[in-house]
């Protein structure tokens, strides 16, 4: 059975360029081959075939998920998340963990979390310097890492807040290298010690006792093995905060170059609907997660392809938010766009979709929320830097690449602060990130 085109250079090759440069080969296979095409990426175990088709993004999301595998997919996040966790799961196994992993997300227990939340950006943005350039990306790492310390074990936790920003800060080379050899000794191993120094402090966390309400006290209750609580806080703790932290980042670029002012102006009104669209908005021209694979256990139809068992299919979020055809001025940032209706089904899908969508979308949804309203209290923003930020990877996630660089300035009902901004420039879209018509 043939596969549909893509690039042919060797994987290892097409691997850096998923690093490097992620956005760049996306669109350029898609440009050259069309859809659907074909990437050989050194942590899959075979090729995986992309779409950005809503039609067939749908039959992805519904299929049988004894036929289309997403934890089969994530097998490389295992080392980490460990071989009991929802991510590397598939069949009965991952509906049990979901079943235990949705309730403290949802509903009551998510708006319990809200003045957590709140509190923790306040804290974090009373330390800025009006005037002085920031980068974002740092700051709201911190932010989101305290949010999901507090929410998991009811309280901040310095010691484990350092062992997992090791953990989970692996630097690019280091990530190129783990992707292609696994030895026993190297950088790999180097990112096993981290990972072993960060389980000793979970376990001594889980044979502790926890705070009511906290995450770890909910999951203690199910009666879970400290095998399985290890991997589902290990999981909840990488899931529930890289993500929001670039999503976070991104909102700052683009607010400190797109029509922030005013767009800030209106969530200081408390124009709710407006900051949803907004945080939507985010999502979709900056999504952080690229794609949502699944390995094929039996051959799959996609696009008029049959896909042999064993390939990964995979929706691509990032080519589906840019369809020109699904999107009026796809580049351009235009919160208002979520105004005006729903997107068309299967063209928004920053949290992926079907039996496995995002857990924590509602709490990075409301954090998001939370952190904008804090900050438009206080500041208006303006770049760093003359050009728009690339999408850079940084570990899973494509964050911008200086950091999401911006210059916070003090508004004038702020004591003692000028308000004399410099007039925003215009946005120059950077030619990388120019859309293509769907192939
Ligand atoms: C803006 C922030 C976030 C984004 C963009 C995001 C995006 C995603 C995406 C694209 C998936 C894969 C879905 C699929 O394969 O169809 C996913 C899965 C997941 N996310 Fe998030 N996520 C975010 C925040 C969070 C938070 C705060 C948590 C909190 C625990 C979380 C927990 C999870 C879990 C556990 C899964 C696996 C679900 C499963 O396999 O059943 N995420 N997320």
């Amino acid at each position: 059975m043939q596969l549909p085109p893509g690039p042919r250079e060797p994987s290892a090759l097409q691997t850096y360029e998923w690093i490097a440069r992620p956005t760049s080969l996306m669109r350029r296979a898609q440009a050259r081959f069309g859809e659907p095409f074909t990437l050989r990426l050194a942590w899959s175990d075979a090729p995986m075939v992309f779409t950005s088709d809503p039609g067939e993004i749908k039959r992805v999301y519904a299929a049988d998920p004894d036929v289309l595998h997403a934890g089969a997919s994530s097998a490389f996040l295992e080392p980490f998340a460990g071989p009991r966790s929802i991510l590397v799961l598939d069949g009965a196994d991952h509906m049990r963990e979901r079943k235990l992993m949705l309730p403290p997300f949802h509903g009551e227990a998510l708006a319990r979390w809200r003045d957590t939340m709140a509190s923790v950006a306040n804290e974090e943005l009373a330390r800025w310097q009006p005037g002085r350039p920031t980068r974002t990306l740092e700051h709201m790492q911190s932010v989101a890492l305290e949010v999901i310390l507090r929410v998991v074990f009811g309280g901040g936790d310095p010691q484990l807040r350092e062992a997992i920003r090791r953990a989970l800060g692996v630097p690019m080379p280091m990530l190129l290298a783990m992707s292609l050899w696994r030895g026993d000794r190297g950088p790999y191993a180097a990112y096993l010690r981290r990972v072993r120094r960060l389980d000793a402090l979970l376990y001594e966390r889980i044979d502790r006792d926890v705070g009511d309400g906290s995450l770890l006290a909910v999951l203690k209750q199910t009666g879970a093995s400290r095998e399985q609580l290890r991997d589902q806080l290990a999981t909840a703790l990488a899931a529930g905060h890289e993500t929001t932290a670039a999503s976070l980042a991104w909102a700052l670029e683009r607010l400190a170059r797109v029509g922030g002012d005013d767009i800030l102006a209106r969530v200081r009104d408390g124009d709710e609907a407006y900051l949803d669209a907004v945080v939507k908005e985010v999502l979709r021209v900056r999504p952080v997660l690229a794609i949502t694979p699944r390995k094929a256990r039996r051959p799959y139809e996609l696009a008029g392809w049959t896909l042999p068992a064993g390939v990964h299919v995979t929706p691509c979020i990032y080519l589906a938010h840019r369809r020109a055809d699904v999107w009026g001025d796809p580049t351009a940032f235009r919160p208002e766009r979520f105004l005006d209706g729903a997107p068309a089904p299967y063209s928004y899908i920053p949290f992926g979709g079907g039996v496995r969508r995002c857990v924590g979308a509602a709490f990075a949804t409301l954090e998001m929320k939370e952190v904008l309203r804090a900050l438009a209290a206080r500041f208006a923003l303006r770049p760093a830097a003359r050009n728009g930020e690339r999408m850079r990877r940084r570990s899973i996630t494509m964050t911008p690449s200086r950091g999401g660089y911006v210059v916070p300035h003090a508004l004038a009902s702020a004591p003692g602060h000028a308000d004399v901004l410099p007039p925003q420039p215009p946005d120059r879209e950077l030619p990388d990130l120019q859309p293509r018509a769907p192939g």
